[in-house]
């Protein structure tokens, strides 16, 4: 929308966090926080995003790629300042500017909308979102005056006994007239606890001078949460975990235990499927209708069909396909394809191969670049030997194949057409279609050996 513009303030070092990760990227849910932020006020259409970069510019800019516009600021001189580093955008410009922190990751496009409404609505020069915390420490307090006007905003270290006692925080997210911010910030002054210059002071100097101040005050805290250590972040993960759990159980998902199943932001599930405890699901995963996953699984970076089963196992960067199951105790490993019908049983490695429909890998089996086709049943304990100490090299086995127990398969090999391998056989050459392939010593017998 024109006229309307976003400043996301990332530029600290959070200290707090004891990390060598820049706070704002402290992933929530598997995703940054700054990025949470900004996807959320992506969805409302502003003019221009300007997000102020310090401490860690360089990775924040990656992270963020062409989501935003970025402003640097050098020395993080306060809040108020890094808002005055975005003059290169947005100085003279009429309009209204939204100013949000990059360490509130549960912030939703709907609260910062209605918080712009109530803004123009009220032709307040600023208007800051507020919310009610049960521990307020750390926070900056909202000050009204006997009306109930917001008078001003203390921060934690300069607030006295009695303020110390208010309840109604600072969210760090505000509306104001683009031109008069500008103006205000050149007032703001450092003389406080922290020798900063407050962005939140803007709001005392627009009341002395009469100008309209009003507060939207959400009764969501939760979506409010700064996270400035990791037990704030530990809180933000487990809200944001519950925001997204709720979204797919009302898309008709089932999760046994939401408080034991951990879904990122980007992964899709379709209805009907059931979720048990301990399950992870990660990346850009989607996952079909009507399956079963874990309990204790984890997949990323995967594509499901429906109607599979997915128990005790790890999936990555594969794809499985409808009514496959999986487990319990597989590992699908990257680049792997599970055609429909499969089964891939317990202690079962399958590494950058095709699995043809209908073939089953029932148990204790390493299958690594493989083409395995279709009806193909490999017993107990068989291993495609892929690796010769240099190069990985492609096992075969063409479709309604029988590969017999504890084989090994030494690539580059084939198993052709409705060929067998004996159980126990060390396959080094190609077998042809159709035929039994035996390769093992011959078993003798020494009678009455142990008689003597
Ligand atoms: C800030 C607010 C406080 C509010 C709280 C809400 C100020 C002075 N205080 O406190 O009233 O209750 O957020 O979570 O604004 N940043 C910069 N440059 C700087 C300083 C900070 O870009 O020079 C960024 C940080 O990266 C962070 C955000 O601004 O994303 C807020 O800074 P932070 O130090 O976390 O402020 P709080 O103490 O949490
Ligand atoms: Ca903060």
């Amino acid at each position: 929308m024109e006229n309307r513009f976003a400043v996301v303030l990332a530029a600290g070092q959070g200290t707090r966090m004891k990390s060598s990760l820049y706070k704002v990227l402290h992933p929530v849910c598997e995703k940054p926080m700054v990025e949470h932020v900004i996807d959320q006020v992506q969805k409302l259409n502003l003019e221009i995003i300007v997000t102020v970069v310090g401490h860690g510019a360089d990775q924040v800019k990656q992270q963020l790629k062409n989501k935003s516009q970025f402003s640097l600021q050098n020395e993080q001189l306060g809040t108020a300042h890094a808002v005055m580093q975005t003059s290169e955008f947005l100085k003279g410009k009429k309009g209204t500017t939204i100013v949000l922190c990059g360490d509130t990751p549960l912030i939703t496009a709907e609260t910062i909308s209605q918080l712009i409404g109530l803004h123009e609505k009220t032709k307040a020069k600023a208007t800051v979102l507020t919310a009610i915390a049960k521990d307020p420490t750390g926070y900056g307090r909202i000050i009204r005056d006997n009306e109930g006007n917001v008078g001003k905003i203390v921060e934690h270290k300069d607030a006295n006994e009695e303020e110390l006692k208010v309840s109604e925080i600072n969210t760090g997210t505000y509306c104001f007239d683009n031109e008069v911010l500008f103006d205000t910030l050149t007032k703001v002054k450092n003389d406080n606890a922290q020798g900063e210059y407050y962005l939140p002071d803007v709001i005392e100097i627009l009341f002395k001078s009469n100008e309209k101040v009003s507060a939207f005050a959400t009764n969501n805290f939760e979506e409010t949460l700064g996270v400035n250590d990791r037990v704030a972040l530990s809180q933000a993960e487990k809200y944001m975990k519950d925001r997204i759990n709720r979204k797919h159980m009302k898309n008709g998902v089932t999760i046994i235990d939401p408080n034991q199943t951990y879904i990122s932001d980007s992964v899709e599930v379709g209805k009907d499927t059931v979720i048990y405890p301990g399950t992870i699901i990660k990346g850009q995963t989607s996952i079909g209708e009507g399956c079963q996953v874990g309990p204790n699984s984890e997949i990323a970076n995967s594509t499901i069909g429906n109607g599979t089963v997915i128990k005790q196992s790890v999936v990555h960067e594969s794809e499985i396909k409808d009514q496959a199951v999986i487990g319990p105790f597989a590992h699908i490993r990257p680049s792997s394809f599970i055609d429909k019908n499969v089964k891939i049983g317990n202690f079962v490695e399958v590494k950058k191969s095709d699995i043809g429909s209908d073939s089953k890998v029932s148990h204790l089996s390493y299958i690594g670049d493989a083409e395995v086709g279709t009806n193909v049943n490999i017993g107990c304990g068989t291993i495609t030997v892929n690796y010769d100490g240099k190069a990985k090299h492609l096992t075969k086995i063409e479709d309604d194949a029988f590969i017999g127990c504890n084989s090994n398969l030494i690539a580059p090999v084939k198993i052709g057409n409705k060929s067998t391998v004996a159980a126990g056989s060390t396959i080094t050459e190609d077998v042809p279609a159709n035929s039994l392939s035996i390769a093992r010593s011959r078993q003798m017998n020494k009678l009455d050996y142990n008689k003597k």
